[in-house]
């Protein structure tokens, strides 16, 4: 049957293949989960709407999803992130041909503008036959966000104007409201009343679930993936541990021993990321607005200091935060000749792109894709990686496939969770319980020859706990 899709290239679906096959392996929790839930299909009627990086680890989530029967269509998260032979395996299907292609639709390539990553996300959510999404799998809140920036400006009868001080993407999210509204001025209505609920990624969507939720404005419950401890305390540290500088070295093959390299914020991210950079011999500082963030820090051996003393200083600049303006234009201008200046956040406005680009006289060469030198017109130059954007997906492939297993089991847990027992979660942010979180591990314990200790009876009852878990009680923080 044929179907809309919109990639690069259909012909790298071949590479794709591949690369999932060996992906497959990497990934017990998914494939686990193929196991337990391919006969009973507990995603049958399901028809998810995916915003998440187009990459060889989520074409085998796409895959387990439809294998679990669920109807799928997705987009990348990312301008930058989608692996163009992922997503032309996705589409092509493991039974496909190129042109007889029978996977999956995506709208996702490599170097997306950002009108048409948000008319991607608008294509994705508009499903053929009007029927669904009936359920969003999220990372960062772009998917979720639209639906309900749609809404509120369907209720209000209007699409404001853009003012001034609005950041230019969301000028262009605007503009495209304006028009699907012109269209069908009862569109996002439509579509967020079957929406039964989104599962959310990362730290940064998770914050906007929050927030929407303490102003009332959240249309559907929300299921937070990234607090599973076996998300953030292992994707966000050890993913980040292996694809910052993997990013940094196929931006730049600048040798990062002996470097002094500055880490802005010591969240999870942050201690994957100085880990990263300490592991290759740099010189690592942190930065910290969070007195715990910063003693842990000082704790692990690293100068914990301000950007404002560490600007001439440091040769590599890495942000981690989750906030914006982390590097400003100012702290551009000081720094060294050369300096590595990217960001592994979620969202381009931890370095101050506009500022910089708006600097009198400065001078912006494109050294390859995704690497660009700015000059300054005092001669000086700095190398910023991916234009600001998430550098271990822009520069390199992102997280491995063994530890996104761990994510990716979290999130089709949490859509099984959310589509099949939905009375259970009226609007709200959720997590999954503790039980669930235990289980992903276990699932990623054999692959590693890890030999469990099993508690007996008595030990149980000595700490309290069943002897099958929870083992921990919910404030306890790993
Ligand atoms: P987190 O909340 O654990 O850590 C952020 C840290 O930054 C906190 O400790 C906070 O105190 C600190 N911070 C905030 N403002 C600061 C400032 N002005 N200066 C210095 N430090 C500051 O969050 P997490 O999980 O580490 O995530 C950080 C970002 O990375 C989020 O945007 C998240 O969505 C994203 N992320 C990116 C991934 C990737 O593959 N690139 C993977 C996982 C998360």
């Amino acid at each position: 049957m044929a179907f809309d899709y919109k990639v690069a290239d259909l012909s790298l679906a071949e590479l794709g293949r591949k690369e999932i096959r060996l992906a497959e392996h990497e990934m017990p929790g998914l494939m686990a989960t193929r196991e337990e839930y391919g006969a009973s299909k507990p995603l049958r009627g399901a028809k998810i709407m995916g915003s998440l990086h187009m990459t060889v680890q989520t074409a085998v989530l796409i895959e387990t999803l439809t294998e679990l029967g669920a109807e799928v269509r997705w987009v990348s998260c990312n301008i930058f992130s989608t692996q163009d032979q992922a997503a032309a395996a996705v589409v092509v299907g493991p039974n496909g041909t190129p042109d007889n292609p029978q996977g999956v639709p995506v709208f996702a390539w490599k170097g997306e503008t950002l009108e048409e990553y948000w008319e991607c996300t608008e294509t994705a959510l508009t499903w053929p036959g009007g029927d669904g999404p009936n359920m969003i799998l999220d990372d960062g809140g772009d998917a979720t966000m639209l639906v309900h920036k749609g809404v509120e400006f369907e209720k209000a009868g209007a699409v404001p104007q853009p003012t001034a001080e609005d950041p230019d993407e969301f000028k262009v999210v605007l503009e495209r409201l304006r028009n699907s509204l012109a269209a069908d001025p009862k569109k996002w209505t439509t579509i967020a009343s079957r929406i039964k609920g989104v599962t959310e990624e990362t730290t940064t969507g998770v914050h906007r679930l929050y927030e929407m939720h303490r102003g009332g404005e959240l249309l559907f419950p929300a299921i937070n993936v990234n607090d599973s401890v076996t998300k953030s305390k292992f994707d966000n540290k050890y993913g980040c541990r292996h694809s910052l500088i993997d990013g940094i070295n196929r931006a730049t093959d600048v040798l990062i021993g002996g470097k002094v390299a500055l880490v802005a914020g010591f969240g999870d991210v942050g201690k994957g990321s100085a880990e990263s950079l300490r592991g290759q011999g740099a010189r690592v500082l942190v930065t910290e607005i969070d007195p715990i963030n910063a003693l842990q820090a000082a704790m692990e051996g690293y100068e914990v200091t301000t950007v404002e003393d560490a600007v001439e200083v440091a040769d590599i600049f890495v942000t981690t935060t989750g906030n914006f303006n982390i590097f400003t234009a100012e702290h551009m201008k000081r720094m060294k000749h050369n300096a590595i200046v990217g960001n592994i956040g979620h969202f381009d406005n931890e370095i101050d792109m506009a500022g910089l680009e708006a600097i009198p006289g400065i001078k912006k060469t494109e050294i390859k894709p995704q690497v660009h030198e700015y000059a300054f017109p005092d001669g000086h130059s700095i190398l910023v990686l991916s234009e600001g954007r998430l550098l271990n997906l822009g520069n390199a492939t992102g997280h491995p496939s063994f530890v996104m297993s761990n994510s990716f089991t979290n999130q089709t847990i949490a859509q099984i969770e959310l589509f099949t027992k939905t009375s259970e979660y009226p609007t709200g942010v959720y997590m999954l319980p503790k039980l669930l979180d235990e289980k992903v591990a276990r699932m990623h314990l054999d692959a590693l020859g890890v030999k469990l200790t099993e508690l007996t009876k008595e030990q149980a009852a000595y700490i309290g706990v069943d002897a099958a878990g929870p083992y921990k009680p919910e404030y306890y923080r790993y």
